[in-house]
């Protein structure tokens, strides 16, 4: 099974692609998880992301490209995998389905998570991330029992730089402009699966559950 979740930042993905991946041992491919990974290891590739990752603006397709091409080779994704985050712009979808064809598979549903702006910003500007085990709060709906704390893991719990209210906005006008001309691309090829991410966590795993059993 191979999954694209597409959506606005602070949609609900990377939420439920943590669930999905769990239940069903699809690995999430994340591609803004492997770049901040290379930040916080201080890596070349890390250094030069970080430079439009802080500005809210893409990273080029070609480095994104190459990180998902040694990523789907690896064991684990041979059952399947759920790209979150992946493709963001229209040369990164076509080279997907060239890299897929490569390795003798195919996509089988794009589930687009659809949500109102206002509660983007909401989400978002009150997310709070575990550094060491990459655990998600939020400083109204699921705050940390210790400020500052990991319930899970004990790491310390901070704000991403790119939940900064000034580039949320930023983030958002990328999204609308470069991202959002995937949801005719995919509706094209009959891959798109519209489904409501204004709704709980819980009802929003549901939807995801009945699209890809
Ligand atoms: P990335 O890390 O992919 O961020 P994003 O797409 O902006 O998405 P987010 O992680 O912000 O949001 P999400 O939809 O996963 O929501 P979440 O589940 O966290 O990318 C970061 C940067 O990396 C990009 O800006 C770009 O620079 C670069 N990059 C990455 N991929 C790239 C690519 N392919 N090409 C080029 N550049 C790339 O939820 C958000 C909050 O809401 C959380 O607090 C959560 O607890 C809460 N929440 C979730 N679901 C619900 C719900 N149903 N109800 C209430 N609250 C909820």
């Amino acid at each position: 099974m191979i999954l694209i979740f597409l959506g606005p930042p602070g949609s609900g993905k990377g939420t439920q692609a943590k669930l999905l991946s769990s239940e069903k041992n699809w690995p999430q491919l994340s591609t803004g998880d492997m770049l901040r990974a290379n930040i916080s290891q201080g890596t070349n590739l890390g250094l030069e992301a970080k430079k439009f990752m802080d500005q809210g603006a893409l990273v080029p397709d070609e480095v994104v490209i190459g990180m998902i091409d040694k990523r789907i080779q690896e064991a684990d994704c041979k059952p399947g995998f759920i790209l979150d985050g992946f493709p963001r712009t229209v040369p990164q979808a076509e080279a997907l389905y060239a890299l897929l064809k490569k390795h003798g598979c195919k996509l089988d549903h794009v589930i687009l998570f659809q949500i109102q702006s206002n509660e983007l910003v909401k989400r978002l500007s009150g997310r709070r991330t575990c550094t060491k085990c990459g655990e998600m709060y939020h400083i109204e709906s699921r705050p940390t029992k210790v400020e500052g704390v990991c319930d899970k893991c004990g790491g310390s719990v901070i704000q991403r730089p790119d939940d900064d209210q000034a580039v949320i906005g930023k983030r958002l006008d990328v999204y609308e402009k470069q991202t959002a001309p995937l949801v005719d691309y995919y509706s094209k090829l009959g891959l798109l699966r519209e489904m409501n991410a204004m709704d709980e966590v819980k009802n929003v795993t549901r939807s995801i559950a009945s699209i890809v059993t």
